[in-house]
């Protein structure tokens, strides 16, 4: 048990899905995993373990934006041995190419800020995936079909952002998408030694205003998991 997961001893696997929904969580658990236990409910942020092709797999809620996903990345991996990490959310596309429903594999985040800036200081550490997981998503998304960007993405601190000249900076230099989590995550995975990447559905398109629609969101969400394990056990 940590301060935030209630989980025993050997009760997270080394390969950890997250999600920053805990209800996604829930579902994800649900529709790919065999026995699926619920080994987090602290602040109801849900965790579930459970098996994929008899690999053990845990997915935890994250919850939205760095600090949460700091607090529970860095128990997963220090008190829990977590050794894979996956991000799995959704983000707001950014470019005309990027569609809704598309899939985008975050190679590097780029942020104003982090968790870890007191570390860094004046110097811009460039937090990017790991190699492995990143060219074998690439491959399992290829196989699946389905619409898939690889390149950057930038980690904000505001989903109501009051600085949309960022957001036009971004886009001008030829960011992908946004969303909340994935820098600091891939920062700890580096301090760690330890693989991430995050996989992301392309929710809601920045330019265009287009949105899921929300019985739309339970298949893109899925094919974004199914292309989340496949590259953890590739
Ligand atoms: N901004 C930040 N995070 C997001 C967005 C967005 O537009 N869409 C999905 N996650």
């Amino acid at each position: 048990m940590t301060v935030h997961i209630g989980a025993k001893p050997g009760q997270i696997a080394e390969t950890v899905l997250m999600p920053g929904d805990p209800y996604r969580a829930k579902w994800a658990a649900e529709t790919f995993l065999e026995n699926a236990e619920c080994v987090n409910e602290v602040r109801g942020m849900l965790g579930f373990t459970g098996t994929w092709n008899g690999h053990p797999v845990t997915i935890q809620g994250s919850g939205m934006g760095m600090p949460s996903l700091s607090i529970y990345a860095n128990e997963l991996i220090r008190d829990y041995g977590a050794r894979t990490l996956v991000r799995i959310g959704s983000c707001g596309g950014m470019q005309d190419a990027v569609k809704v429903r598309d899939v985008i594999l975050a190679m590097t985040s780029s942020t104003l800020s982090t968790p870890s800036r007191g570390i860094f200081r004046e110097l811009n550490f460039a937090p990017c995936a790991d190699w492995g997981l990143l060219s074998a998503a690439h491959a399992a998304a290829q196989d699946l079909g389905v619409p898939t960007h690889v390149g950057g993405i930038y980690s904000s601190d505001v989903f109501y952002d009051e600085r949309p000249d960022l957001n036009e900076q971004m886009e001008r230099h030829g960011i992908l998408g946004v969303e909340m989590e994935a820098a600091e995550l891939y920062i700890l995975a580096a301090r760690h030694k330890v693989r991430a990447l995050a996989v992301l559905t392309v929710s809601d398109h920045l330019k265009t205003g287009e949105a899921l629609p929300a019985q739309d969101r339970e298949r893109s969400f899925g094919d974004m998991v199914e292309i989340a394990l496949r590259a953890a056990f590739a």
